[in-house]
């Protein structure tokens, strides 16, 4: 059955174009699922990872930073659906503030950037078949923003969803076009390859990347992080943040005992009873935040060394092939993270940047947050925080968690947040203009409806 499956699969792709090298990646993952590997990655296989570099006691050569800026290109990943949210497009054209989308903010920044240092840095976004054409469609408001002959994005692949039931691709008249799904952004390498962007950064003289999400405001282009990362000769490396006990999502970096590599460990490959390990900020103080540096050279000569095939650990992700349609048939998606990587490159590294660098937007509560008065824009379009702690926002899931429900219940903008401690809504409620909170607010269910303008939610 399934090696029908997989032909079928196979099949699916080369009739919609799909370059040979995806089709060997999604191969490889296939006989990943069929085996029924979960990549769980127990306690007791790893060394926690305790002493990475820290950015705080980095010193840089300027005229050394310089040539490093001048060799670098940014990539910004911008493929996934932000489906969490309830959405089907790209999550960074949200507006955030001052009427900007994510995708504006992260063009400003590198704009911004350019115009302080001199340098090239080319911005590239990845997008899937679902981002591209709205995409480039913002982009386009920026006839500054292309440098040379380099495109503004590179396409990834796409792959049949498959019926969870038999592993055959899934068919959906209704809408063919939700057969289809990215492969997660472990995509990236094999994109970057079929794609010929690689070949075209290296041909146009840019030797490093530094890559991130689309959905995180905080990686404003570095000069000493990338003059760190090119002194160190390393093809390869991630930025950690510090755990507080707030943060129990998000994987970690551990050195596999058995042969000693750095690899990534996320929530889905920690057997469940050892939670408690992978959620100790004693234990596994870092934490991995999608931020990437490449040395291209390094990455073109390990694709080339695998025939494009990185062997990434397979993340099984189950879905809806309607993912607004919960009744609908149950696929999986075969998926991989680009942060896994570490433990294909030798000499791979990491450094402990600033928490500044991450702020990412994975729900709603966080759209709050990066939307209210807690942040400000400043002159590199970065996104500042302009308090001690931000609040914990928590809001009531049945109302504000898909995107839609949460824009109608704050049709005048979100509360000021700057005198806030905690903010947790229950219930259905719509927020006037100009609503404050200070210390730790709880609207309950039996509060109002309507919040009224101005109101002040204390305590
Ligand atoms: P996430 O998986 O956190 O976000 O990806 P998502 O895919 O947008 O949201 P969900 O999971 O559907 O709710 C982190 C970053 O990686 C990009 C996303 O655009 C986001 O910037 N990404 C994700 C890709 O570029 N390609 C993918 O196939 C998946």
């Amino acid at each position: 059955m399934s090696i029908e499956g997989l032909a079928a699969a196979q099949q699916k792709m080369t009739d919609a174009g799909v370059p040979q090298t995806a089709i060997d990646v999604f191969t490889h993952y296939y006989a990943q699922l069929e085996d029924g590997t979960t990549g769980s990655i127990p306690e007791e296989t790893i060394e926690p990872y305790l002493d990475p570099p820290e950015l705080e006691d980095v010193t840089i050569d300027p005229f050394a930073a310089k040539e490093v800026f001048d060799q670098l290109a940014i990539i910004n990943l911008n493929g996934g659906l932000g489906t969490s949210m309830g959405m089907d497009r790209a999550k960074s054209l949200l507006p955030v503030r001052d009427g900007r989308s994510f995708l504006q903010i992260i063009v400003e920044q590198v704009l911004a950037a350019r115009r302080a240092t001199g340098a090239r840095l080319p911005l590239i976004f990845m997008n899937s078949f679902r981002t591209r054409e709205d995409t480039l469609e913002v982009l386009a408001q920026y006839p500054d923003l292309p440098v040379g002959d380099l495109p503004l994005d590179f396409l990834q692949n796409k792959e049949p969803k498959l019926r969870a039931d038999d592993l055959t691709p899934v068919e959906h008249p209704a809408d063919p076009d939700l057969e289809w799904c990215p492969p997660g952004h472990g995509d990236i390498y094999t994109a970057l390859q079929t794609s010929g962007l690689l070949q075209q950064l290296l041909d146009a003289g840019f030797r490093y990347a530094s890559v991130s999400n689309s959905d995180n405001l905080g990686t404003v282009p570095n000069p000493v992080i990338a003059s760190w990362f090119a002194s160190t000769g390393a093809p390869y490396a991630a930025e950690l943040c510090r755990r507080t006990p707030a943060d129990r999502k998000g994987g970690h970096l551990a050195i596999r005992k058995s042969d000693g590599r750095l690899i990534l460990r996320d929530t889905a490959q920690t057997p469940e009873e050892q939670m408690h390990f992978f959620t100790d900020e004693h234990r596994h103080p870092f934490f991995h935040t999608n931020n990437l540096w490449f040395d291209l050279e390094q990455v073109a000569a390990i694709l080339a060394e695998r025939d494009g095939v990185m062997g990434l650990p397979l993340i099984r992700n189950e879905k809806t092939v309607d993912p607004a349609d919960k009744a609908s048939t149950k696929v999986y998606q075969i998926e991989s993270a680009m942060g896994a990587a570490i433990e294909v490159f030798d000499g791979a590294t990491a450094i402990v940047v600033d928490r500044s660098r991450f702020l990412p937007v994975k729900a709603t509560s966080d759209l709050l947050l990066v939307r209210s008065d807690a942040y400000e824009l400043d002159e590199r379009m970065a996104l500042v925080q302009k308090v001690e702690k931000v609040a914990d926002v928590s809001l009531d899931a049945e109302h504000y968690k898909l995107v839609g429900d949460f824009e109608t219940r704050f049709p005048e903008g979100v509360p000021s947040l700057r005198e806030a401690s905690s903010l947790a809504v229950e219930g259905d409620h719509v927020f006037g203009a100009g609503v404050v909170v200070r210390g730790d607010a709880r609207v309950t269910a039996e509060d109002p409806a309507q919040i009224p303008a101005g109101t002040v939610l204390d305590g």
